[in-house]
C-alpha cells in the first residue's frame, strides 16, 4: 500500500490548485473525490489506524472532503459562468465587430508615390539598383576624382575598403546617381528613367540628418537634349507638386558627374512663420565623361540628370521639423497621416 499522506499536507494542495478549466476541474476531482481519489482512500484507511485515534482522525477526514467538495463545487460555479459570458459575447453574429484600427500609408510613401505619378504623366519609366554598389558604380563613372571627399571614411559607409586598390571597395551607396551607370549600361539612349531609392551617410544623426535616406534621381538621353529641357521638366515637377503660384530659384552649383550643374530651390513659408528658400534638388547636364564611361558616344547623345531628397521634400509638405520622427515608427506620429 502507498504511504497514506497526511492531512496537512492534503488540505494546502486542494486550497491552492486553480481550477481554471474544465480539465483541471475533471483531475481535480478524480485526484481527491473519486472513489478511488486519495480522500476516499484516506477514509477506507481509518479502520487500520489505532482504535483511540479513530474518532479523530474521522472527524478531520470528513472535515477535509467537505472542504474538498465545496472548493470543487465554487470552481465549478464560476468556470461556468465565465464561460457562459465568452460564449454570449461571440456567438451573436448580430453583434458590431470589435474595433479593427486600420493601417495607413507612411508620409514618406506618399510623396514618393506623388514624385512618380508625375514622372509617369511626362512619360519617365522607373529603374533600380543595388544599395549595396562598388567603387566604380557610386564613384569612378560618376567622375569623382581620387581624392574626393566622399570617399572618405567621414562620409560613406564602406563595407569593404581596400587601402591598394580602391576599385575593389565595397559601399552602401551614398546617392541613386549610380543607378544611372546601371541603366544606361544595359539600355541604349533613347532612354529616360527616375530610380528612386533608399542611400546612406555616414553622418552624425541629428534633427536634420539621418543616416539614411531616400532620393528620386531621374535621367534622360537622347539626341539634342538641353539645359532648357531640363528646366522645363523641373519646373513642371515642382509646380505639380507643390502647386502653380510656387515661387523657385535656380542656382548654378557644382557635381563631378554634370556641367554645367544647378540646384533648384523653393520658396517655403508655413503658417504666419517667415518664408525661407529650401533647397530641393540638383541636377544638370550630363557629364561627356560620365557618357564615356559607358560607352555612349557624347558627340552623338546629350542628357540631362536630377536627384531629389525625398525627406526634404516629405518635411515641408508636412511641416515635420525632425527628420527622425520618420523613422521611430512611433504610433502617436504615424496616427497624424490617416
Ligand atoms: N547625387 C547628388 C547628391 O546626392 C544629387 C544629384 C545632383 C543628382 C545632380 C543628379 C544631378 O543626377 O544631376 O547630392
Amino acid at each position: 500500500m502507498s504511504p497514506v499522506p497526511d492531512i496537512e499536507s492534503v488540505k494546502k494542495e486542494i486550497s491552492t490548485a486553480i481550477l481554471d478549466s474544465p480539465e483541471a476541474l475533471e483531475s481535480f476531482r478524480l485526484k481527491y473525490l473519486s472513489r478511488k481519489g486519495i480522500i476516499t482512500e484516506m477514509l477506507a484507511g481509518i479502520g487500520k489506524a489505532e482504535p483511540g485515534d479513530r474518532a479523530r482522525l474521522g472527524k478531520e477526514l470528513n472535515a477535509l472532503k467537505k472542504t474538498a467538495d465545496s472548493i470543487f463545487k465554487n470552481a465549478q460555479k464560476e468556470l461556468a459562468s465565465s464561460l457562459g459570458k465568452q460564449i454570449r459575447a461571440t456567438d451573436d453574429p448580430t453583434l458590431p465587430p470589435p474595433p479593427f484600427p486600420a493601417g495607413s500609408l507612411h508620409p514618406l510613401s506618399r510623396t514618393l508615390d506623388e514624385i512618380k505619378s508625375i514622372f509617369f504623366q511626362m512619360g519617365f519609366t522607373v529603374a533600380d539598383g543595388p544599395e549595396l554598389e562598388d567603387d566604380f558604380h557610386n564613384f569612378t563613372a560618376l567622375n569623382f576624382p581620387a581624392e574626393h571627399p566622399a570617399r572618405d571614411m567621414q562620409d560613406t559607409f564602406f563595407v569593404r575598403k581596400n587601402e591598394h586598390r580602391p576599385e575593389e571597395d565595397l559601399v552602401l551607396r551614398t546617392h541613386t546617381s549610380p543607378v544611372q551607370i546601371r541603366l544606361m549600361k544595359q539600355q541604349q539612349p533613347p532612354l529616360r528613367a527616375i530610380m528612386p531609392g533608399r542611400v546612406y551617410r555616414n553622418e552624425s544623426i541629428t534633427a536634420k540628418s539621418y543616416c539614411l535616406f531616400h532620393q528620386v534621381e531621374g535621367l534622360y538621353v537622347d539626341r539634342h537634349v538641353s539645359l532648357a529641357d531640363l528646366k522645363h521638366t523641373l519646373i513642371t515637377f515642382a509646380g505639380h507638386l507643390f502647386g502653380s503660384d510656387l515661387k523657385y530659384r535656380i542656382r548654378p552649383s557644382f557635381f563631378p558627374f554634370t556641367e554645367p550643374s544647378l540646384e533648384m530651390d523653393i520658396w517655403w513659408q508655413t503658417g504666419n512663420r517667415s518664408g525661407q528658400w529650401m533647397e530641393i534638388l540638383g541636377a544638370g547636364m550630363v557629364h561627356p565623361n560620365v557618357l564615356k564611361s559607358v560607352e555612349i558616344d557624347p558627340e552623338t547623345w546629350t542628357g540631362y540628370a536630377f536627384g531629389m531628397g525625398v525627406e526634404r521634400i516629405t518635411m515641408s509638405r508636412y511641416e515635420i521639423d525632425d527628420i527622425r520622427l520618420l523613422y521611430d515608427n512611433d504610433l502617436r506620429f504615424l496616427d497624424q497621416f490617416p
